[in-house]
């Protein structure tokens, strides 16, 4: 039977100008999971997460590091999705009931080639349940590996009792450097956020 797919597609390149409304458009189309090819896996949306990134991807730009938006086409950015078909030849081991983690089309339900499956990546199953699904795209996901890696890689050593400054300190990766440079590595930590509103909500989730 076939099944309806609810999709938000990309309307136009937009270079300058603030992104509007009227920038995306919601359409409805069907796919026939019947009409899978053998190595192909049906999905069905579970999150997605709205980046910085993706604003380059709305330019038509070919120097960004990442392909731009293509126009009628639904945008596309990390999320989770659990696995609801997987056809006889899927190589990339992905089953019926799987939660999978990365870059994934603005659409209720896809059907993804070998060629999508390699830019996802499996939840862990004893993870499931225990957290909730937001966090594997939060705190466990890209914006939590930035900030580990940031810390790990480039601002390591860090001394105990070091006082560290976060700017962005209540967007996505600022919050989760701000909880690893108090709690793992007991720093006094001063961020900088926007508004009032972000300082409060950046106090509390540093608490
Ligand atoms: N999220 C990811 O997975 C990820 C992965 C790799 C790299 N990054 C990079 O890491 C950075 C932060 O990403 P994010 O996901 O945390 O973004 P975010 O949640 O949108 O937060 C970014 C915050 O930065 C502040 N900001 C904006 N322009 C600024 C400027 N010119 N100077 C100082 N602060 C400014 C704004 O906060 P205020 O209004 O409070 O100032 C904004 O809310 C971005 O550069 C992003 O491209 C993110």
């Amino acid at each position: 039977m076939a099944l309806q797919v609810t999709s938000v597609l990309w309307k136009a390149h937009v270079e300058d100008r603030a992104v509007a409304a009227d920038d995306f458009q919601v359409a409805t189309n069907s796919i026939d999971p019947q009409a899978m090819g053998p190595s192909d896996i049906l999905v069905e949306l579970l999150y997605l997460s709205v980046d910085p990134y993706m604003r380059g991807m709305m330019r038509d730009s070919k120097g960004y590091y990442r392909q731009p938006f293509t126009p009628g086409e639904p945008l596309s950015s990390r999320g989770l999705a659990r696995v609801l078909r997987a056809g006889p030849d899927v190589g990339s081991g992905f089953e019926e009931g799987d939660v999978l983690s990365g870059m994934l089309p603005w659409s209720s339900h896809a059907v993804l080639n070998r060629r999508a499956q390699a830019a996802l990546q499996l939840v862990d199953s004893r993870l499931l349940g225990k957290l909730p699904l937001p966090t594997f795209l939060g705190a466990l996901g890209a914006p939590g590996m930035t900030a580990w890696a940031g810390l790990k890689r480039i601002a390591e050593p860090i001394k105990q009792g070091e006082v560290a400054f976060v700017s962005g300190a209540a967007g996505a990766v600022g919050l989760v450097a701000g909880q690893l440079l108090k709690h793992k590595y007991g720093c006094k930590v001063i961020g900088s956020a926007g508004s009032n509103e972000k300082v409060r909500g950046m106090q509390r989730c540093w608490h």
